[in-house]
């Protein structure tokens, strides 16, 4: 299976942080925060990437993430000249795709919870039987996302993009894991309204198709768009709970391609060094040595 990062935009929402800099690149914490998706995809075991940008971020994603190599994976790169909507990942990325299944995340996005490797992997799983996944997150403000509806049975009645009358409080997240033939049905799709692609029409076909299956996030995971400046310090203040009380790092893709056992000791030690005498660069030091194990 391949995967995308979706990392375009135009950040507004952000500005002035966003002004000179892609949102994807502002720090979360401790690490930049197209860190944190990354490490989802890699938790499901994906090693094959493609990164997508504006053409004034890209070069940026590029210095920062490289070939991939040092996490044992392989990454390439294409600009997105405009942001038409979420699906165009799959247009633009036909090639990279080509037979394969893919999954796609929105590089503003933040999936943790214990357990999650093997959600991921079972929606990996399901996507070699045709079938696509997509995660239902509970969230007070239903209206700012794509909303799932469900019947009394827990059925997937429908899903709609930001709905001003929500028929539930389900959030579709921005992770979704397609069969190879994404690219076909995302051709298929004709802008809405607001000129752009939807996420949520591929969804729909899908789900007309009965090869939906909508894996709700319970209460034990955390779900976050780190898209505002509210959620960007609410997800920063999380991860520096969560890190600072248990003495770990979350997200760290060189400890999870070692722990997946991408790359070796010494390759862990040599990434490292890039970064210094940082807590993070100490962190996969303790790491390379055995000094922390956890599930
Ligand atoms: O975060 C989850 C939500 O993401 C879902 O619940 C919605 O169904 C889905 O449409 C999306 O909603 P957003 O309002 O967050 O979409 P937005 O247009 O802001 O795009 C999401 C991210 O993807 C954002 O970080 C920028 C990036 N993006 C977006 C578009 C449309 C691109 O890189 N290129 C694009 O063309």
């Amino acid at each position: 299976m391949k995967g995308i990062i979706l990392a375009g935009g135009t950040g507004t929402r952000l500005y002035p942080l966003t002004l000179v800099t892609s949102k994807q690149l502002l720090p979360v914490y401790d690490k930049p925060m197209i860190y944190y998706p990354l490490s989802t995809l890699m938790l499901a075991g994906i090693r094959e990437i493609l990164i997508i940008s504006t053409p004034d971020d890209l070069p940026n994603f590029k210095k920062l993430l490289g070939s991939g190599h040092q996490f044992g994976m392989e990454f390439s790169y294409l600009e997105q000249p405009s942001p038409d909507g979420i699906p165009q990942a799959f247009l633009l990325g036909a090639d990279f795709i080509g037979e394969d299944d893919v999954a796609l995340i929105l590089g503003d996005n933040i999936h943790y919870g214990n357990g999650l490797g093997a959600v991921l992997r079972k929606a990996r799983e399901e996507a070699r039987s045709g079938k696509a996944t997509i995660f239902a997150y509970f969230v007070p403000d239903p209206e700012k996302f794509g909303i799932v509806e469900f019947d009394r049975e827990g059925r997937v009645l429908s899903i709609e993009e930001k709905p001003k009358k929500p028929t539930s409080h389900y959030c579709i997240t921005g992770l979704y894991f397609y069969d190879h033939t994404v690219v076909g049905h995302a051709r298929r799709l004709k802008p809405s309204k607001r000129g752009e692609l939807e996420i949520t029409d591929l969804n729909n076909l899908y789900l007309k198709n009965g090869d939906l299956h909508v894996k709700v996030l319970g209460r034990g995971f955390t779900w976050m768009d780190a898209g505002s400046v509210d959620t960007l310090v609410d997800a920063a203040e999380f991860v520096r709970i969560i890190e600072e009380r248990q003495g770990i790092k979350i997200s760290a893709p060189e400890e999870i391609a070692f722990n997946q056992k991408w790359i070796d000791k010494e390759t862990l030690l040599e990434a490292a060094k890039r970064y210094g005498n940082s807590p993070y660069g100490d962190h996969l030091r303790r790491v390379a040595e055995g000094g922390i194990r956890y599930e």
